[in-house]
């Protein structure tokens, strides 16, 4: 165990969740192997001068989360699935796009590993009785949900779809709604249908790397305009449609996935007149649109648009599960069509089990509920992580303030010891993504991508302030100063 337990009595983290997290950080660094035993209870409240209940509690979140295994009899053991620094593919000397994708998705299950590398829930915040419910109820109709969903999707679904839309202000009738396995799919569609290999596709800079990954995977050309606080800059975005013929541009205007940052009223009017005049398409991923914390979200450019130039997308991924893989595309008709035939050549649909019970929890109203109750709490996560980098980060960081979504933007100064600050934190148990693969041209300056939804207020903390301190140390080397001592800070 820690050789010394820091325990702050005055701090608003309930004292279980503090030891909790002591013992995540001395498995995460190797001090505890797999294996290694673990005080009594008995043992550690006498040490720590709390009751047995809070150090029940502490191993029962460490074993609910898999860090820690109780056998009857024997005692409690570092579970043996904690790997402490596997080699993960990201951490070699050139990170591709697939290979930090690859890697986000299994660090979430690692057991060992903390991470604020992937832009999802919680899953702790799932609304599993009320969503099981709905599954169970499916039982009663079984006969109805062993088959095949239409291609565009269970028309029920759809009609929940089009009542759900309208909170984004968009008006639209069940017909005109594609169901799609995630957003990932509905992007995918699109290539294949807008596009052919070798074409130029525009997009924001920075970007979602899965959109950047797939065009490539297409043999797309991703060209990138670079974003201020108010979204694209509009004057990059009309050199290159002068320049030359773009199939679409890609954009994720509310809460954008990495920056957060929330594209303003009047950007989003200026970006359609432009579509209008130069005759291109806006494909809009909405996925975070939902997810505001401070204010409601803008008008989509969808509910904006007057001539059909909008492609609007979203999913149930940031808000539910990723897991669920439902999403919802609208495309004007012509192209709607295509679409469809495109997707019943991918997969013939989504499952119609999953599509019916998805539809039952929107039909109660379980999502918008879902959502008042988790708003707030990922608001809390947002003011944790930007107050923990502002105490944390040396001053020559900046970080952008997302007003909602789930990622945060960090800039770090061009030094050559932070070019691998995505490698160093993964070295103490702690995974950010890598800022270069979401940008359609890479370069030099050292970035990375934020995501504070799926972890407690405490581990971000810990978690952004053992960054700090890597980054600290990284600086010094770079001039020449001896490199601080590492401080295990006591959680604040
Ligand atoms: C902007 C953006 N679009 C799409 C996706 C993938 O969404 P889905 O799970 O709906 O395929 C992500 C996931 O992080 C994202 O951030």
């Amino acid at each position: 165990m820690p050789a010394v337990m820091h325990i702050d009595r005055s701090a608003d983290t309930p004292i279980y969740r503090q030891i909790a997290e002591q013992f995540k950080e001395e498995i995460a660094s190797g001090r505890m192997p797999a294996g290694a035993r673990l005080p009594t209870v008995r043992h550690l409240a006498a040490q720590l001068g709390v009751t047995r209940l809070t150090i029940q509690n502490a191993y029962a979140e460490l074993q609910s989360s898999g860090w820690i295994e109780a056998t009857v009899g024997r005692g409690t053991f570092v579970s043996s699935q904690v790997q402490v620094r596997p080699r993960w593919a990201s951490a070699g000397p050139v990170a591709t796009p697939a290979a930090v994708m690859g890697d986000i998705l299994e660090m979430g299950q690692a057991q060992g590993m903390r991470s604020m590398a992937s832009a999802s829930p919680d899953p702790a915040l799932f609304p599993a009785d009320e969503f099981w419910d709905c599954l169970a109820e499916q039982r009663q109709a079984v006969m109805a949900v062993a088959g095949y969903a239409p291609a565009q999707g269970d028309p029920g679904l759809r009609v929940e779809v089009a009542d759900l839309l309208r909170d984004r202000g968009i008006d639209v009738t069940p017909d005109e709604i594609l169901i799609t396995s995630g957003v990932t799919q509905g992007l995918a569609l699109l290539a294949q249908s807008l596009a052919q290999p070798g074409d130029t596709i525009l997009a924001e800079s920075p970007t979602y790397v899965g959109f950047l990954h797939q065009i490539r995977t297409y043999g797309l050309r991703p060209v990138g305009v670079p974003l201020d606080e108010e979204g694209p800059v509009l004057e990059a975005v009309e050199q290159q449609v002068a320049r030359q013929r773009i199939r679409f541009f890609y954009t994720i205007p509310t809460f954008q996935n990495p920056t957060g940052y929330c594209m303003s009223p009047a950007r989003r009017a200026q970006l359609l007149d432009l579509a209008g005049r130069y005759g291109f398409y806006l494909v809009e991923d909405d996925l975070y649109g939902c997810v505001a914390y401070d204010k409601p979200a803008p008008a989509t450019l969808w509910s904006m648009d007057q001539h059909d130039q909008v492609i609007y997308l979203s999913s149930f991924s940031k808000t539910l599960m990723p897991g669920l893989r439902l999403g919802y595309m609208i495309a004007p008709r012509p192209l709607r069509e295509q679409l469809v035939s495109l997707r019943l050549a991918a997969d013939l649909g989504s499952p119609l089990l999953l599509q019916r019970t998805l539809a039952a929890f929107l039909h109660r109203g379980g999502f918008r509920k879902h959502l008042r109750r988790i708003l707030p709490i990922c608001r809390e996560r947002r003011d944790v992580t930007l107050r923990t980098l502002e105490t944390s980060m040396p001053r020559e960081v900046t970080w952008t303030e997302p007003q909602g979504g789930l990622c945060c933007w960090l800039t770090f100064p061009d030094s050559p010891g932070l070019r691998d600050i995505y490698r160093r934190a993964l070295e103490r148990g702690w995974a950010f993504a890598p800022g270069h693969v979401f940008l359609p041209q890479p370069d030099e300056t050292p970035h990375l991508r934020l995501c504070f939804g799926s972890l407690p207020p405490e581990s971000l903390r810990r978690g952004i302030i053992t960054l700090g301190q890597i980054v600290r140390e990284r600086m010094a080397v770079d001039s020449g100063e001896p490199a601080p001592a590492v401080d295990w800070t006591p959680l604040v």
